[in-house]
């Protein structure tokens, strides 16, 4: 069976405070495009194993989507007798898109419906707590408040339907040091997410797209600050209803009503040499 595992985007991510089992609490508004990995599952096998198209990617249990069919096997169906996971990136990795988590979550899907286990969706979603925060809302998608470490979720009116530009920086960072910097810094800048849910509630697309912020974009280094705002200063120019970093970053995204100038959008960044991407929501 063959899943589309979706990139999540951070609408909004607020950091709430830091918490006493090392987590942080988290306020975020996500949404998913469709810009997807392909998962294939066959379950049986003996073992679980992981193939991908990306040589450089870990696959025994430190990839999520193992973890997933481990924890599946463990908690759900003991006599699973292991899975054979093929996965073929198309999501940039280590990007704040929830790539990993997302192939989790998938492997989560595919393994319920090819087992019959018959898990709620609210079920598979808290069996994915334990793989990683972000799992719970990839297993649902959409767009949804994610509340606590990021597992308590609260599907919301979905973003009217739009047009998304994605450019990832050429650097990488690291989420476990983002979130002990976050701690360590006073955020000048919050996210008004009660006017980003009271803008979705009002399907008013451009009042959501305005409303957009990520505490973590300062966090980053003047260096990569600038690296990001210029990113989403060709987004804006070219007609963005908004634009933010998504997660620990360093991916910027932007918003359109308009095909076209989401095309020229794109078309301008990718000549950069970043990874850049033309999507819509789902
Ligand atoms: O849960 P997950 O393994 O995806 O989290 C990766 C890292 O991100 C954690 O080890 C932690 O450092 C940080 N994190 C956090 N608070 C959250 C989610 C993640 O501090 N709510």
């Amino acid at each position: 069976m063959t899943e589309l595992a979706y990139a999540k985007l951070n609408l909004s991510l607020d950091i709430l405070g830091r918490r006493p089992d090392g987590y942080h609490d988290l306020r975020m508004v996500m949404q998913t495009v469709d810009l997807a990995d392909e998962v294939t599952v066959e379950p049986g096998g003996g073992q679980v194993t992981v193939q991908t198209n990306l040589s450089f990617l870990p696959c025994d249990r430190r990839n999520l989507a193992a973890a997933a069919a481990l924890r599946f096997q463990e908690a759900v169906r003991p006599d699973l007798d292991g899975a054979a996971i093929s996965i073929c990136k198309h999501i940039p990795v280590c990007a704040g898109l929830a790539g990993g988590s997302s192939d989790a979550a998938a492997v989560l899907r595919a393994l319920n419906e090819l087992t019959g286990a018959g898990l709620t969706p609210d079920r598979l979603a808290a069996l994915g707590e334990t793989v990683g925060s972000d799992v719970p809302y990839c297993v649902l998608g959409g767009t949804a408040l994610a509340e606590g470490r990021g597992e308590r979720l609260t599907p919301l009116t979905p973003l009217p339907p739009c047009d998304v530009v994605l450019c990832k920086p050429g650097w990488s960072v690291s989420t476990p040091v983002l979130f002990a910097q976050a701690d360590g810094k006073k955020l000048r800048r919050r996210p008004d997410t009660a006017g980003l849910l009271a803008a979705l509630e009002a399907g008013d697309l451009t009042g959501a797209a305005r409303r957009m912020y990520n505490v973590f974009e300062d966090v980053l280094t003047p260096r990569e600050w600038s690296g990001v705002q210029a990113i989403k200063n060709t987004l804006i120019q070219h007609g963005a209803l908004g634009a933010s970093m998504s997660g620990t970053g360093p991916t910027v995204f932007g918003l359109f009503a308009s095909r076209a100038a989401a095309w020229a959008a794109y078309e301008e960044l990718k000549q950069t040499g970043q990874e850049t991407f033309l999507a819509r929501t789902v």
